[in-house]
């Protein structure tokens, strides 16, 4: 993904920048072939009591494309705050990652960095000073880091990158035998598209070959007025409603389906005692499903519903359980403004 130019520091560019550095989108002649393990994954979402498809295969060219177009509305105001938070701190968070001593190299590690947008704010802003520092991009996509590492080329030429193509865990156990501190910038609402469980565990995997002297920035979305929320994943212009249906446009190319996208749609909700966004597609009338590369077909009824995707909002109290159950201690919490969303410091426990 290619990125838009500099961003001037404490302005969110405006959504034309965000759209105009997306090549324009030429559609695929033949059917692209399917993702791994899609079609395993499919029957078994779609065969449970209440079916389900993993939020994972949303990103194909279209909904990666959709997604720069969410990030750029007005409702959704995750990433802007962030972007804004970041830049508002970033002095701060400097001091609070790097190590004492400036001569001590470490290693900023950034799990799933995307077009590295907000975290060129940090990038800057630490070239800015005398610390030494190599920044580690982690990614299972070779072509997402490619087009991250030229962008920096371009952008930072002064700046050391050694991209790493792996899943994350491989990606901590590798650097833990380099000497220096790490750093792991998890931004973004990530984080709240894990259930609880699942969050715990990815947490303490996280920190399993991390020292007390590591550090982590984990990027939390917080409880709010619970219409804001909402409004955040059910948009005026049906943007949001277009990416969650693209999944099923998906289906159709990659897998054969019959999806007929006039007979389903976007539903979500926002459960204040959870603190959960859940996404859901709606099938509006009984239908048949059949998929040509499964040789298999499936029934919905009449408001029938796929959940598609999670997405927690967090209190303070929450978080500092969420963290502390994974070994995880806060150091510091930073916060924009209205307190929309937070980034928070944390390192392991001694
Ligand atoms: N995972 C992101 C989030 O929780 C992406 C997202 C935004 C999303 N809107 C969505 C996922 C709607 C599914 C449905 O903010």
């Amino acid at each position: 993904m290619s990125s838009p130019s500099a961003p001037t520091p404490g302005s969110w560019p405006a959504p034309a920048a965000v759209a105009s550095a997306e090549p324009p989108h030429t559609p695929m002649p033949t059917a692209p072939a399917a993702a791994p393990g899609l079609a395993q994954h499919v029957q078994e979402g779609l065969s449970r009591p209440f079916k389900t498809l993993s939020s994972m295969y949303f990103y194909d060219d279209e909904g990666s494309r959709l997604f720069q177009q969410i990030m750029a509305l007005p409702e959704y105001y995750p990433t802007r705050t962030e972007f804004n938070l970041l830049t508002r701190h970033r002095e701060a968070i400097g001091r609070a990652l790097r190590p004492q001593n400036p001569a001590e190299p470490f290693f900023l590690l950034e799990l799933g960095a995307g077009d590295g947008l907000k975290t060129k704010i940090l990038l800057r802003h630490l070239l800015e000073t005398d610390v030494r520092f190599t920044y580690v991009p982690v990614d299972i996509s070779e072509a997402a880091l490619q087009g991250l590492a030229g962008s920096l080329r371009a952008e930072l030429p002064a700046l050391q990158v050694e991209p790493v193509v792996a899943d994350y865990g491989d990606a901590l156990r590798l650097m833990a035998s380099r000497p220096g501190r790490k750093v792991v910038l998890f931004l973004g609402s990530n984080i709240g598209n894990f259930l609880p469980p699942d969050r715990q565990e990815f947490l303490q995997h996280l920190v399993l070959p991390l020292t007390p002297d590591d550090r982590l920035l984990i990027g939390f979305d917080l409880q709010k007025d619970p219409r804001l929320i909402r409004a955040a994943y059910d948009d005026r212009q049906g943007v949001t409603a277009r990416f969650n249906l693209n999944l099923l446009h998906r289906l159709n190319q990659e897998l054969g389906a019959t999806f007929d996208l006039a007979h389903w749609q976007h539903y979500t909700d926002y459960d204040p005692l959870s603190g959960a966004v859940r996404s859901f597609l709606v099938s509006t009338r009984a239908q048949t499903v059949h998929f040509a590369a499964l040789d298999w077909q499936v029934e919905f009824a009449a408001w029938e519903m796929i959940h598609t995707e999670n997405s927690y909002k967090f209190t303070r109290p929450g978080i500092a359980a969420t963290v502390q159950a994974s070994g995880l201690v806060v150091e510091e919490f930073f916060t924009d403004e209205q307190e929309y969303f937070a980034d928070v410091i944390l390192r392991p426990e001694a």
